[in-house]
């Protein structure tokens, strides 16, 4: 592998730990002003400093995203449909090579929709960017979507998709937890990344959701929803991130939440006052 390429890689998946906490804040691209992302500097700012890599796209890290802050981004290049429109497979590349190096990202982000109507554009279009980051030395995440239609979330489809995706030459590969997920990790040649979904019931199951995907062989998280609609996002943060680079235990991970959570809650009453 080409040196800048490694070195990129080397800043979203930790060599020290070799997992990486990405915290996921694109969703606007076709979700529109999510709930608790509605502003995204103030979603964003506070939990800068716990995550390893930041994933979104040009316009939010343009306004929102201060440029001396060293973060590595990830940045999502795939688009074109909405959450209210006719198909959300139906996206393309939507941000160019040029534009991704001006903005200095560390690797580059697509969704693929395998089964979908869509799929073969979708494919093409990670064919295409991978080329293009091969050329570069940046890394492609390929981001196996599933779509309102598709809700096969189980191991036969998701290793179906992750595997397509590192076929066609994904660095990195985003996926959904389920059933029998060390399936889906064993038959994807690359390092497999979990996204968190929609918000759980509560933080004890977003901490064993990270351990269940770590202890089946992912390599870390790409994280969104479960932190920022979060009451306590930088507790719940910072406890995922003792399970992915320290190993801790649901319970452990858990109780240093709960620690962290009146802290946060104390600081958050204070400056509302
Ligand atoms: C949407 C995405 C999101 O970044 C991804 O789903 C991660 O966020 P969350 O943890 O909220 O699911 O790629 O297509």
């Amino acid at each position: 592998m080409d040196w800048g390429m490694k070195n990129r890689l080397a800043r979203i998946i930790k060599p020290e730990t070799g997992r990486g906490v990405m915290l996921a804040v694109d969703h606007g691209y076709f979700l529109g002003p999510t709930e608790r992302l509605e502003v995204p500097r103030k979603t964003i700012q506070p939990l800068l400093p716990y995550a390893d890599s930041l994933m979104l796209t040009r316009g939010v890290l343009r306004t929102s995203v201060d440029a001396n802050f060293p973060v590595p981004v990830v940045l999502r290049v795939s688009g074109g449909a909405s959450i209210i429109g006719k198909d959300l497979s139906n996206e393309k590349i939507t941000t160019s090579i040029k534009e991704a190096i001006r903005l200095n990202v560390t690797a580059l982000a697509l969704s693929i929709f395998v089964g979908a109507q869509h799929e073969h554009e979708s494919l093409i279009s990670l064919a295409k960017l991978v080329d293009e980051g091969e050329e570069y030395g940046i890394p492609v995440l390929a981001v196996t979507a599933v779509g309102k239609e598709l809700e096969k979330r189980d191991a036969r489809y998701l290793s179906l998709a992750c595997r397509i995706a590192a076929e066609f030459g994904a660095h990195l590969v985003k996926t959904y937890y389920c059933e029998n997920f060390e399936k889906v990790v064993e038959s994807c040649p690359v390092p497999v990344i979990i996204a968190g979904g929609p918000k759980l019931a509560n933080e004890l199951d977003a901490l064993q959701l990270t351990y269940d995907a770590l202890q089946a062989g992912a390599v870390g998280v790409d994280m969104g929803r479960n932190i920022w609609q979060s009451d306590y996002p930088v507790s719940i943060i910072k406890a995922v991130r003792a399970i992915v680079h320290e190993n801790a235990s649901v319970k452990e991970a858990h109780e240093l939440f709960n620690r962290l959570k009146n802290k946060e809650q104390t600081t958050k009453t204070a400056t509302s006052v």
